[in-house]
């Protein structure tokens, strides 16, 4: 587990642009390369309307490929040529397997889409390690432990108000976890990295909406950025009780915030999640 002093205390990023200019066709997003290099669409949409409990049925990897029963694993079905794991759909995701893949950025990134115990996850790799060191203006990307405001724009707290507490919802040997289902309409984004304005390999601080390396859902278009670490607010879709959370900030699109960390532990080179917040996952049904 690496620990990290706080580094940004960065107001929320103003843009608020996304489906409005999806509806205008101002291209935020070109949809015909999300379709090609996005999370696998067709089950994904498929899942959104069966909710995590069928999105479980269809999706668990079968058993003995590797890992403990937490074990993260690839999912690139429909595109196992495209993605650059690919070749590893199903199997359990492994750490080297991400540094080898952020060493050909040039942000010092990578990510992949997955499956965790029955629900869809992105995994994120970024060398902190490395990068925090450097002026941000380098463009090598890097956590940034943020404070959160609502989708009011109310102040909620401080990441680190959370990871204090609970240090293992800090990155973990660079790597971060995030449940895969929107925070707007409960759709399945994907990690992509893409040459247009919001999708190429580029990296700029703060958690706004500028620059690449971005989170999107392909349904209306949010963003989210996967090194801004904050906290925030959601709501049980079922009892209505609201919780705060560690997440990724939304920096973008028409989703109220960002979406829950799920904790990681190593077990060597294998990636596996710790099942201590699933209250924070139930946002969708
Ligand atoms: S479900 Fe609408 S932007 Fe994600």
């Amino acid at each position: 587990m690496i620990v990290m002093s706080r580094e940004y205390d960065l107001k929320p990023a103003p843009s608020d642009e996304g489906a409005s200019a999806i509806a205008t066709g101002k291209s935020l997003i070109n949809r015909r390369q999300f379709l090609s290099y996005g999370f696998n669409t067709v089950s994904g949409v498929l899942a959104a309307s069966l909710g995590v409990l069928g999105f479980a049925s269809l999706l668990l990897p079968p058993a003995g490929s590797g890992g403990g029963d937490l074990a993260a694993k690839y999912w690139a079905k429909g595109r196992e040529d495209e993605a650059w794991y690919g070749p590893m759909h199903e199997q359990v995701m492994k750490k080297s397997d991400f540094v080898a893949e952020a060493a050909k950025s040039s942000t010092g990134t990578s990510g992949a889409s997955g499956v965790w115990n029955g629900v869809p996850i992105i995994v994120t790799y970024v060398d902190h390690s490395k990068n925090a060191g450097s002026p941000v203006s380098n463009g090598k990307a890097r956590f940034q432990f943020m404070d959160g405001y609502d989708g009011t724009g109310k102040y909620v707290g401080h990441f680190e108000d959370l990871s204090d507490v609970d240090p293992r919802l800090l990155p973990n040997e660079n790597l971060v976890m995030i449940f895969g289902r929107c925070t707007h309409l409960c759709c399945i984004p994907g990690w992509q990295l893409v040459s247009n304005d919001y999708t190429e390999d580029t990296w700029t601080p703060g958690g706004g909406d500028d620059g690449g390396t971005k989170l999107f859902c392909i349904c209306h278009s949010s963003r989210f950025d996967p090194t801004a670490l904050e906290m925030n607010t959601n709501t049980n879709r079922s009892n209505g009780s609201k919780f705060r959370y560690a997440g990724i900030r939304r920096s973008g699109g028409p989703a109220p915030v960002g979406l829950p960390i799920i904790p990681i532990a190593m077990n060597g080179d294998f990636i596996e999640g710790l099942p201590d917040y699933v209250d924070w996952y139930t946002y969708c049904d």
